[in-house]
């Protein structure tokens, strides 16, 4: 199956270190951040990505590219687990490369991967900035595919003061973490952000999108007419609220956590977290 991976903008919550190494390539233990999003989406069978880079980030390629003058040195110097290593990071998945040309946004980066998908009838998106604790929502989110045949996003509870930072849903759970979707704002003010209601009828905190999505081929379209929205950017959001209406629209729950490493406190917090 396949997955695309966005991974450009310009990394300004990490300024000035973005300038030079991208966010994506700042190290989590022994790897850099986008590896264990790779090693996520190819450990859930999406085994064939595209990763949106935009100018500057070449490194991130260089970092999947095999590279056989090292490989070959290891291997004489009898270094078999650093060799092991170094393949392993080539060989998660079948990795293909596009640019975004101009930063118009989350939505403007998945638009550019519609060809990469042609007439798959699922794919997940991945956002290249953050990890997992605990496992990955993506079998889950698979498992309700095949189950209900609608696209699905991954939630997690936001405190209220935070819900101006994400994309927001509301719905209704019919049954266990998984919700049927009425409502999606993008980094909406508390008092106009929807709410999920539990199967009991009660109504729940707010919840976030979690950076892990399921989508079919139709999002395509939807991003060619959504214009731009929240900071004047093209919104994902937008989009999935118009895709949504068409097919429905499902959230899930998981009992892992995101980590947003497009901080440096995120990206500490994900360090303490995972242990490295
Ligand atoms: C993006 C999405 C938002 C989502 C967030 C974290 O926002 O637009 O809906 O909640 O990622 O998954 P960004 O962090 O790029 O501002």
């Amino acid at each position: 199956m396949k997955a695309i991976i966005p991974a450009a903008g310009l990394g300004t919550r990490f300024l000035p270190i973005a300038k030079a190494v991208p966010k994506e390539m700042l190290p989590l233990g022994d790897k850099p951040v986008i590896h264990h999003v790779v090693a996520e989406a190819a450990a859930a069978g999406f085994d064939e990505i595209l990763i949106i880079v935009s100018r500057g980030k070449e490194c991130i390629i260089e970092y999947f590219a095999p590279n056989p003058e090292l490989e070959s040195h290891l291997d004489a110097a009898g270094k078999s687990d650093a060799l092991a290593a170094v393949r392993q990071a080539t060989s998660m998945a079948r990795i293909e490369y596009a640019y975004q040309e101009k930063m118009l946004g989350l939505g403007d980066a998945v638009k550019i991967g519609r060809k990469f998908i042609g007439a798959d009838p699922v794919f997940a998106v991945l956002l290249g900035d953050t990890v997992m604790q605990h496992s990955s929502p993506l079998g889950a989110m698979a498992a309700a595919w095949k189950t209900f045949h609608k696209p699905t996003v991954c939630l997690e509870p936001c405190a209220e003061e935070r819900v101006s930072r994400y994309g927001v849903a509301g719905g209704r759970e019919t049954e266990a973490s998984i919700f049927e979707l009425d409502e999606l704002v993008e980094k909406p003010a508390p008092d106009r952000a929807p709410r999920l209601t539990s199967s009991a009828g009660s109504r729940l905190p707010f919840h976030a999108f979690a950076a892990r999505y399921l989508f079919t081929p139709e999002i395509f379209d939807c991003l060619e007419k959504t214009t731009s929205g929240f900071a004047g950017e093209i919104q994902l959001t937008d989009a999935m609220e118009q895709l949504r209406r068409k097919t429905g629209m499902l959230g899930i729950t998981w009992p892992g956590k995101r980590l947003d490493i497009g901080s440096p406190a995120g990206l500490i917090e994900a360090a303490r977290a995972l242990g490295s």
